[in-house]
C-alpha cells in the first residue's frame, strides 16, 4: 500500500539515484581499473577506468555531500533522525524489530527510523568515509610515479573502508529486492518519477 508518509520527498529520491549510480559504477570500476604506481601492469581498460573513477569519484562526494546537507536542513523523513533514530524510543524500537528479525519476519521498510533507517545511515556513513579518502587520494595522489608515504595510508584507509562499502552495497541491494518480493513495493517507492 502506497500513502504519502511511506514515499520519500523528491529530494532525497533525487540524491539517492545519483548515490545508487555513482557508488555502484565505483565499485564495478574499481574490479579492472589499474592505479598509477601499481604492481600490476597497466593497460588501456585500466588506464580509463582509473579516470572514470576519479571522475565518478568526484561526483559520488559531491552528492555525499549534498545528502548531508539536506538530511541536516530537513525534519521529519528527510532527517538525520531516521538515519539515527538513537533516541530511547528509537532504540526501543530497533531492538523489538532485531528479535523479530531473529524468529524470521522482515523489519518494516520506508522513510522512517528503526532498524532499516540505521542500516541505512550506516551505509551512508561509509560510503561518505570512502568519498572523503577518496577525495584526498585526489588531490595526492601523483599521476606518475609512486605516492608519498602519506598517500599510501590514505590509499591504503580507502581500501579498507571501501570492503564496508562492498558489505553494504551487496546487503542493501539484497534486503531491497527480498522487500520487493515481500509485497513492499520498495523499489518503486524509491525509484519511480513522480
Ligand atoms: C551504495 C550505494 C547506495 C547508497 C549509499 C544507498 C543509500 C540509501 C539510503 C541512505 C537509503 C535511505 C534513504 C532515506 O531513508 O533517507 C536508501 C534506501 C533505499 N535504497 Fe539505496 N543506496 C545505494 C544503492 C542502492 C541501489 C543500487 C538500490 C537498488 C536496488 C537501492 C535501493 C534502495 C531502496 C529500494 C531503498 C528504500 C528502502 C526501504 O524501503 O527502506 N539503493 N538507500
Ligand atoms: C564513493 C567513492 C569511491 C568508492 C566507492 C571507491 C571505491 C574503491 C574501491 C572498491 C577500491 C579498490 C580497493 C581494493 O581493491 O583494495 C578503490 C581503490 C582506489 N580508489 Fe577509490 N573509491 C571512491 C572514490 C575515489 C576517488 C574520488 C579517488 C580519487 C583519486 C579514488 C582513488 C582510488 C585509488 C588511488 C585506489 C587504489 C588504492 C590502492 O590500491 O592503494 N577513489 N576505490
Amino acid at each position: 500500500m502506497t500513502n504519502e508518509s511511506s514515499v520519500w520527498d523528491r529530494p532525497t529520491r533525487f540524491l539517492h539515484l545519483g548515490l545508487a549510480l555513482t557508488v555502484t559504477v565505483q565499485l564495478l570500476v574499481s574490479l579492472f581499473m589499474v592505479p598509477p604506481g601499481s604492481r600490476h601492469p597497466s593497460t588501456l581498460l585500466g588506464h580509463v577506468g582509473f579516470l572514470v573513477h576519479e571522475w565518478a569519484g568526484l561526483c559520488a562526494l559531491c552528492i555525499v555531500l549534498a545528502h548531508w546537507t539536506w538530511s541536516i536542513l530537513s525534519s521529519g523523513s528527510a532527517g538525520l533522525g531516521h538515519l539515527f533514530p538513537l533516541t530511547r524510543d528509537g532504540r526501543r524500537e530497533i531492538a523489538v524489530e532485531l528479535r523479530e528479525l531473529l524468529s524470521g519476519r522482515l523489519a518494516r521498510c520506508g522513510p522512517r527510523g528503526g532498524l532499516s533507517g540505521l542500516v541505512h545511515g550506516l551505509g551512508l556513513l561509509a560510503v561518505s568515509a570512502v568519498a572523503v579518502t577518496g577525495g584526498m587520494l585526489f588531490v595526492m595522489f601523483p599521476a606518475n610515479g609512486d605516492p608519498s608515504a602519506l598517500a599510501h595510508h590514505i590509499g591504503d584507509l580507502h581500501s579498507l573502508i571501501s570492503k564496508l562499502a562492498w558489505t553494504y552495497w551487496c546487503g542493501h541491494i539484497g534486503m531491497a529486492f527480498l522487500h520487493q518480493f515481500a509485497g513492499d513495493d520498495t523499489l518503486r517507492r524509491m525509484f519511480r518519477p513522480r
